[in-house]
């Protein structure tokens, strides 16, 4: 059933578009500008696709946009699904399954997260090396369809070692000095941490804490693909923060970084050759 509802939305992308995407992106919040870097580019808004969900949340549009950048064929999703606003974790990683039917390799996965190591800086972008489920959740759970993937899958290179290290490469000839690597984790939400909350997560090893990402990342695996992760430090994490947060903060600071991001995930994608 879940496999026909995949495919329902793949064919009805290939109803509206040609182009067959070799790798996929998921753009976060205030960081949907890459998009701008794309050439051909063809708009599917999520209200159109079968299956798809629509999310309220500011920053968002909430549509698939097709296109290339250099030699790459390119799928992004500007504008994500939360499991705060309600919906199931199959909701939320229904986009990725699409993806991969739709044939990417792939994919690289933004966020903008609060920053819990404290060296970290707000404008700081922080290339994921592993993550921390703290949701007590999981979009795995269910029925397995050995077609998309196995029932227990390994975890144990949840972002690409290879991709990892092509991104720190290409940060470097671009100059870019503000990047950092560490460990992300899901919080629920919507509600920002407590102190107490950052405490114990960075006692589980965590560098810094969001509320996306992670389930994307599990089924990316599940589905084989490989997966590069940016976490984009807007601000940083309760208790260590002198200021109390808002979305808004959240956004102007994605905004600014939004430039160096959108240059570096270009410059990677015109070298991307896997
Ligand atoms: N916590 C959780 N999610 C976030 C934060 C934060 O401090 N900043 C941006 N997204």
């Amino acid at each position: 059933m879940f496999y026909d509802d995949v495919m329902t939305a793949v064919d009805f992308i290939k109803t509206k578009t040609g182009q067959k995407p070799e790798l996929g992106v998921v753009l976060g919040s205030g960081l949907g500008a890459l998009v701008d870097f794309m050439e051909n580019r063809e708009y599917i808004p999520y209200s159109e696709i079968p299956g798809f969900s629509l999310s309220e949340i500011k920053g968002h549009e909430d549509r698939l946009v097709f296109g290339t950048i250099g030699k790459t064929s390119v799928v992004a999703m500007q504008g994500r699904f939360h499991f705060y606003e309600g919906f199931s974790m199959k909701q939320v990683t229904f986009p990725v399954f699409v993806m991969k039917m739709l044939g990417i390799k792939d994919i690289i996965i933004t966020n903008a997260c609060g920053g819990i190591n404290e060296s970290f800086r707000p404008g700081d972008m922080m290339i994921i090396d592993d993550y921390v489920n703290s949701l007590g959740n999981n979009p795995l759970i269910g029925p397995n369809d050995d077609r998309f993937g196995p029932r227990f899958p390994d975890m144990s290179e949840a972002y690409s070692k290879q991709l990892i290290v092509f991104a720190e490469e290409k940060a470097k000839e671009l100059g870019l000095d503000n990047i950092q690597k560490g460990v992300y984790a899901l919080f629920p939400g919507p509600c920002y941490e407590t102190a107490a909350e950052i405490r114990a997560l960075r006692v589980m090893g965590a560098d810094a804490v969001g509320m996306s990402t992670v389930p994307e990342t599990i089924v990316s695996n599940y589905l084989g693909l490989n997966v590069l992760g940016i976490a984009c430090v807007t601000n940083m994490a309760t208790g260590i923060s002198k200021t109390k947060h808002s979305h808004e903060e959240v956004l102007a600071v994605a905004d600014m970084i939004s430039e160096k991001l959108c240059k570096w995930v270009k410059y990677m994608v015109e070298n991307w050759n896997f």
